[in-house]
């Protein structure tokens, strides 16, 4: 059993068996610190997922534990090393005016009464996404019905039917990337990875696309609802818009480490191989850096193409619908608990 630390900054969960740590100072500290690996997937598949369902979800459990998101270095520097071009400033800079054309697109065809959500949110990250990855005319309810199947799961890896929807949708999502990257491949562009290794590349491929999917269109929710709903309603700047619902109400609400050494941490002991919880969730204090897109080594590939979309979005749906007002008593929020944001949304233009 670990010593409690005697500052609150860091807390013991003991109905969960996990550290939390909300203050964002330590929360920066030990997302820096080498002692902390991110290798917190196979422990967890090992203490919640059943001997049966890690056999039958074998397919799986494969692919998330080669998401380099979960690995440390050498593994993790060479994987991310090989995706990162793709997601540099000048690529995304070429991006932007087909990311404009896809916003005014999904705009364009909204019907009377639209939800944010469904008509809004999951089309603009699903073609966004695609247009990053070089996806042509991506079915975006099919996207976001694997994404929704992956991200459940991985909020609560011990559920069985969760396992089970998961691995049915990560199998359809590996078979439509599968044919994508081959095709690509066939035609001579490049792809956006294409490692030696090709499961390493299908599972790659599978991160980036969850990745962009279920993290983007929540960020867009929550943007809609701050500025028909919140104190940015009317007349807002756009950056301190965005900045505001990335600092307050971050997508991914925490990530998790677990130490590869029995490690001190605020006057507490943090034993090797337990699990820690840092929460992303900052103050609107802009004096602080924001942990949404969380920091070192692991700091999220996609943010640049996330801040480009959010803006964007904002420059197009701001002035066409300044009277936008949601339909309050009908939003429903997210009950995933690693992800937060809204279900529904119910717009009146
Ligand atoms: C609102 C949008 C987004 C948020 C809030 C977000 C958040 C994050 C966070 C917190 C991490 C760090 C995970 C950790 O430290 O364990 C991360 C990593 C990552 N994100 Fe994002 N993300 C967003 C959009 C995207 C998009 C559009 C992509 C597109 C490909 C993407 C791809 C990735 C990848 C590949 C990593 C792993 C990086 C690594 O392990 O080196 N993200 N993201």
């Amino acid at each position: 059993m670990s010593e409690q630390p005697t500052n609150p900054a860091i807390t013991w969960i003991s109905e969960g068996g996990y550290w939390l740590v909300e203050d964002p100072e330590l929360g920066r500290q030990v997302l820096t610190d080498d002692r902390f690996s991110s290798n917190t997937l196979q422990p967890s598949f090992n203490m919640f997922v059943s001997g049966r369902v890690k056999e039958e979800c074998a397919f799986l459990l494969d692919i998330l534990s080669r998401w380099f998101v979960d690995q440390d270095p050498p593994e993790h520097t060479a994987e991310r090393r090989l995706c990162q071009p793709h997601f540099s400033r000048i690529k995304l800079d070429s991006l932007a005016p087909k990311i404009r054309e896809t916003v005014i697109g999904v705009l364009d065809q909204l019907p009377g009464n639209p939800d944010a959500v469904t008509d809004i949110a999951k089309p603009i990250s699903a073609r966004v996404i695609g247009l990053a990855l070089g996806l042509a005319d991506v079915d975006a309810a099919v996207l976001h019905r694997w994404s929704d199947d992956i991200a459940r799961f991985v909020s609560a890896v011990y559920r069985p039917d969760y396992a089970f929807a998961a691995q049915r949708s990560v199998k359809e999502m590996a078979s439509y990337l599968r044919d994508h990257i081959s095709a690509q491949a066939d035609s001579g562009e490049a792809t956006v990875y294409q490692g030696s290794d090709a499961n390493r590349s299908l599972a790659a491929h599978t991160m980036m696309l969850f990745g962009g999917l279920e993290t983007s269109a929540r960020l867009l929710g929550q943007l809609i609802w701050a500025v028909t709903a919140s104190e940015h309603k009317g007349n807002p700047d756009i950056d301190e818009v965005i900045d505001s619902v990335i600092r307050r109400f971050p997508p991914i609400r925490f990530v998790t480490r677990t130490p590869t050494c029995d490690a001190e941490l605020h006057g507490g002991t943090v034993r090797k191989g337990e699990l820690v919880l840092v929460s992303l969730t900052g103050s609107a204090d802009r004096s602080s850096p924001a942990l949404a897109f969380g920091i070192g080594r692991h700091f999220c590939l996609g943010m640049t193409l996330t801040m480009l979309e959010a803006r964007i979005f904002l420059e197009e749906f701001l002035p066409r619908y300044p009277q936008a007002t949601l339909d309050t008593e009908c939003i429903t929020t997210s009950e995933n608990q690693l992800y937060s944001g809204f279900e529904r949304l119910p717009l009146r233009l």
